[in-house]
């Protein structure tokens, strides 16, 4: 190969390079509660005053629920672009509702099927990206069964599995929160 090549090799690691410069460390993080300024914003907005975090609040987004068919035209894949163009950790926050993940966060969860199946060259993406989760809930006590899915679904995604926090709603929150943020 002669000069052109290395030319173009040199020219596409400065592009490279100026793509990682852009990507940001900063994790996106998924706010699964289903109310606005409710106990999970309280740990969101810690989170980010410590992490310089960016939310995305399910509630405002438009969420389809999965079929098998195609993936369906709302906000799913765009923010899934989103997060693989700008950031390297997805952070899941949901309240516990009856012992498990918010409704809303498992209509994400379902959709992230279509990763698999009609988008893969988008789900393939996923791999070496990291995924870190926090809860909050009235109860102080949340089984180990209660991580399951969100490990087991990073294992299956590729992805890099940070660990599960959960706060409850009281004043042992934000040294939970500031625990979370030492280890994104
Ligand atoms: C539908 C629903 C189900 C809940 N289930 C549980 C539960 O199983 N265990 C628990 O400790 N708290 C439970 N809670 C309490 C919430 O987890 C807790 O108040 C949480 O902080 C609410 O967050 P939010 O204000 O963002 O919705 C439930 C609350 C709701 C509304």
């Amino acid at each position: 190969m002669g000069y052109g090549h290395d030319r173009a090799c040199r020219l596409l690691l400065s592009f490279t390079n100026q793509l990682n410069l852009q990507m940001s460390t900063i994790p996106l993080i998924l706010n699964g509660s289903a109310r606005h300024d409710g106990n999970m914003s309280k740990v969101t907005r810690q989170l980010m005053a410590h992490s310089g975090g960016e939310e995305v609040v399910l509630l405002d987004l438009q969420l389809e629920h999965y079929t098998y068919g195609t993936s369906p035209s709302d906000d799913f894949l765009p923010l899934i672009q989103r997060f693989l163009q700008h950031h390297d950790t997805l952070v899941l926050a949901t309240p516990v509702y009856w012992y498990a993940m918010s409704g809303r966060m498992k209509v994400f969860f379902d959709r992230l099927t279509d990763l698999l199946t009609a988008e893969k060259t988008i789900g393939r993406q996923l791999r070496g990206k990291n995924m870190a989760v926090v809860t909050t809930s009235a109860g102080g006590n949340l089984g180990d069964d209660f991580w399951i899915p969100f490990q087991a679904s990073a294992d299956y995604l590729g992805m890099h599995y940070l660990g599960g926090w959960h706060t409850t709603d009281d004043s042992s929150m934000a040294e939970t929160v500031e625990r979370m943020a030492a280890n994104l």
